[in-house]
């Protein structure tokens, strides 16, 4: 079944965002309202008896931000507070908002509104995830499986943590580059068909990126034990290399790669280089 509801008076929104961007627009608010639809995934299983459908609302662009989430805090600002989605920092880099536009997993803060008049964009949640309600899937697992890598640097020595620094080279360095941007939104994960049918024992793109990430830091002494972990038929093997992730990553990653790095490592075809510079600078 689809619900429509318009929009009619452009009214400033409670949330900075919407203000802000709402100013920019105000000047082509005076000109006669660009609709647009927006066809939204609903549910709150909380409530008796409701079903999954989509809920199509209107929103007048010359009164909106660019970006779809300037649309989605607008429509539950000023049409239907019920409507349930995640969001904080609105520009790319908490991963709260991510969900499924137009068929692609990407974050809703910087996915610029599709202004064809005559298509409406459907807006899901990360799909084969649990729903807590809408477009808010159930992170739990996805970060109980990151929890399972133990995503923090681990030493020989035991020296506690902020007593010294840790030396590292420019060249080490680098190669934490295109890892540790990572913000852990699940669009690679959740666009993987693997992840999508063996999701429980399969790590998927996003977590086993970030285990590579520490793998090959330079200061860690715990990479043989991290390899170990991960040498069973699920943990990384379930990566057929489709590369969906990749394709998807709105932060222009590319976890497939790094799955592909840690399997050249589990198979013996590559190996871990001396660390450039190793011991520590004692701190006061
Ligand atoms: S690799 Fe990209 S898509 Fe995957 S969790 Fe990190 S930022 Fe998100
Ligand atoms: S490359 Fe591997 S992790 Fe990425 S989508 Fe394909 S199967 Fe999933
Ligand atoms: S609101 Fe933080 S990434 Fe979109």
């Amino acid at each position: 079944m689809f619900a429509t509801s318009k929009l009619i008076v452009p009214v400033t929104g409670k949330f900075g965002i919407a203000v802000t961007r709402g100013a920019a627009t105000a000047a082509a608010a005076s000109s006669s309202p660009r609709y647009k639809k927006f066809a939204i995934y609903r549910w709150d299983p909380d409530k008796k008896g409701d079903k999954p459908r989509l809920q199509t609302y209107e929103v007048d662009l010359n009164a909106c931000g660019p970006m779809v989430l300037d649309a989605l805090i607008k429509i539950k600002n000023e049409i239907d507070p019920t409507l349930t989605f995640r969001r904080s920092c609105r520009e790319g880099i908490c991963g709260s908002c991510a969900m499924n536009i137009g068929g692609i997993n990407t974050l809703a803060c910087i996915s610029k509104i599709d202004t064809s008049p005559s298509k409406p964009t459907k807006v899901y949640p990360l799909p084969h995830m649990y729903v807590i309600k809408d477009l808010v899937p159930d992170m739990n697992h996805f970060y109980e499986q990151y929890r399972s890598i133990q995503p923090w640097l681990q030493r020989a020595d035991n020296a506690k943590p902020g007593s010294a620094q840790l030396l590292q080279s420019v060249d080490d360095r680098k190669k934490l580059d295109g890892l540790y941007e990572c913000i852990l939104c699940a669009c690679c994960s959740t666009s993987c068909p693997s992840y999508w049918w063996n999701g429980d024992k399969y790590l998927g793109p996003a977590v086993l990126m970030q285990a590579y990430r520490w793998i090959i830091d330079s200061r860690d002494d715990k990479s043989k034990e991290r390899l170990d972990k991960l040498k069973d038929p699920f943990s990384v093997y379930r990566c057929h290399t489709i590369m969906n992730c990749t394709k998807t990553c709105p932060k222009g990653l590319n976890p497939g790669k790094a799955i592909a790095e840690i399997k050249k490592l589990l198979a013996g075809i590559a190996s871990k280089e001396t660390p450039g510079l190793q011991g520590s600078l004692k701190l006061n």
